[in-house]
């Protein structure tokens, strides 16, 4: 720890550390937090004023918005590629970045890069991916969204130590979908993706590829993370008792890695695939003019059809396909993406109108047929309070993460409706592995039609009921399910489930009573 952190941070979160620790039987008394002296400090320890009464101002001075070009991060490329699977190599490493004049930042990347390498991937096609710590932290990574065996889900609890190596397969037997990769070490979750451990992996298939949508350079991937900069240019991450209530907040924002960036653009339509991959920051995100944001796509993939819409919000972990059409902008025209709510410095990034083109893409008005799963035929219903214990910790259903506790067990090939009942202050955006699920109701009203679609995390909002309904298919074993606000999830509000045999699960049918009548 850096000189002049106030004693009490530590305390705590040793403290809730410690409990984690000896709860999940994990390697009871190993170091969480390396010590850091001055000259050798990890990334995000931060230096002697990180922890002090003010806040590191990171957008004092020159930060200059709209300075920067929109970085794309560059696609990995596989070491070999078979008939069946393309076979990567990443290593988890400390980087730097130029993030604004000055000092260089170092953070954590896959392959030093912040955010990691894109990762494209063909449905039916497998991928292989071997990662090597080359921090000084245990490690576990974690594809977002996806179907994937147990062994290769990245359960927080299976993590790989400095200098290991761990391979994950992911068979990529699932629609088109914009996924992400993500470190999920028990624990540390927050820091590490907050020091740069998240990627992007984008798995298309031939409907998607048959609907002529904006392509190429004109599909764009956005990383939406908030920072905080020390007035070295450090990141700094440290989490106190509001840190562990709110989630932790930057005061920078980046897109791909860079603060408040721009983005030349042509007179036609592009299509923005965006991840809210912030640890704990909500968006609500609108153009400066007004101008519509066409959604064509949520966390599982493609929507039914387009909704346009003039603001879209967007929690933790959520993602958004959305395309916008600059046709009617003539070249010299420059389009603020903005975050309504903050109004300290509200600015995203940029998009200016540079030259003209034609358009060839289209967004067709049907986009992929979908199925609606008919309650009435649910195997299992399950309600989970989310809440916060006497200790402060978050929990669900009154308990805090253990993993040697599993807290419920679906089947294989089950219907389950899962209800989350926000008894807290603060909105959850609650995430279940494995699945995607369709969202049944908010607070009793149906979703509207840009969260109808598939999806893997759903917001619920304080005080509100949120049900979704979910098929438990492809792999039995042990996942989780958890609030992606990364430092709720570190602070314990995440449960295992263990995907069983058809006939060996929890027992219990639904009422048939929309309303209640809720097995555990
Ligand atoms: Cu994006 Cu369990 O995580
Ligand atoms: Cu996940
Ligand atoms: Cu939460």
């Amino acid at each position: 720890m850096g000189p002049g952190r106030p004693k009490g941070r530590v305390g705590l979160r040793r403290r809730l550390s410690r409990r984690v620790f000896l709860r999940s039987g994990i390697a009871a008394g190993a170091a969480l937090y390396l010590p850091a002296c001055a000259d050798d400090r990890a990334p995000g320890e931060g230096r002697a004023d990180a922890g002090g009464a003010a806040p590191p101002a990171s957008r004092a001075g020159s930060n200059g918005d709209f300075t920067v070009a929109l970085p794309i991060p560059p696609v990995l490329a596989p070491v070999r590629s078979h008939d069946t699977t393309d076979y990567y190599a990443v290593e988890i490493r400390e980087g730097t970045t130029q993030l604004r004049p000055g000092a260089a930042t170092r953070i954590w990347g896959y392959d030093g890069i912040w955010p990691g390498p894109t990762i494209r991937a063909q449905r039916g096609r497998a991928v292989e991916i071997t990662y090597t710590n080359r921090i000084p932290e245990r490690v576990s990574v974690h594809l977002h969204g996806a179907n994937s065996t147990a062994e290769s889900d990245g359960h927080p609890a299976d993590y790989f130590e400095p200098g290991e190596s761990k391979t994950y397969r992911y068979a990529n037997d699932m629609p088109a979908a914009p996924l992400w990769y993500h470190d999920h070490a028990v624990d540390l979750t927050g820091k590490h993706v907050a020091m740069g451990l998240a990627g992007m992996y984008l798995l298309t298939d031939d409907v998607e590829q048959g609907l002529a949508l904006p392509s190429g350079d004109h599909h764009v991937p956005l990383v939406l993370q908030d920072r905080v900069l020390d007035a070295d240019n450090q990141l700094v991450y440290a989490v106190d008792r509001e840190v562990v209530e709110k989630g932790f907040l930057g005061d920078v924002y980046c897109v791909n890695g860079a603060i408040v960036p721009r983005f030349d653009v042509a007179t036609v339509k592009y299509r923005f695939t965006i991840l809210n991959g912030s640890n704990a920051r909500t968006y609500r995100l609108e153009l400066s003019n007004g101008a519509t944001m066409t959604v064509i796509g949520s966390d599982g993939g493609l929507l039914p059809e387009p909704v346009d819409l003039q603001r879209l919000e967007m929690a933790p972990a959520e993602r958004f396909d959305v395309v916008v059409d600059f046709a009617a902008y003539p070249v010299g025209t420059s389009i603020v993406l903005r975050d309504a709510d903050w109004d300290t410095g509200s600015n995203v990034m940029r998009f200016d109108v540079t030259r003209s083109e034609v358009d060839t893409s289209t967004v067709p008005s049907v986009l992929r047929p979908m199925t609606r799963h008919d309650p009435a035929t649910a195997n299992v219903c399950r309600s989970f309070s989310l809440g916060r214990d006497s200790d402060d910790d978050w929990v669900i259903n009154g308990l805090g993460f253990d993993a040697a506790r599993v807290d419920a067990r679906p089947e294989l090939g089950g219907l389950e409706i899962w209800e989350f009942d926000n008894q807290s202050r603060e909105m959850h955006p609650m995430h279940v592995h494995l699945v995607q699920f369709q969202v049944m109701d908010i607070d009793g009203a149906p979703p509207p039609p840009e969260l109808a679609g598939w999806k893997d995390t759903v917001r619920v909002p304080s005080g509100d009921r949120v049900r979704v309904i979910a098929r438990f298919e492809g792999h039995t074993g042990l996942y989780v399910f958890h609030c992606h606000i990364l430092e709720h999830e570190d602070h314990h509000m995440m449960a295992q489930m263990e995907v069983v045999p058809a006939g060996a699960g929890d027992a219990g049918a639904c009422s048939g009573d929309a309303g209640g009548g809720w097995t555990r």
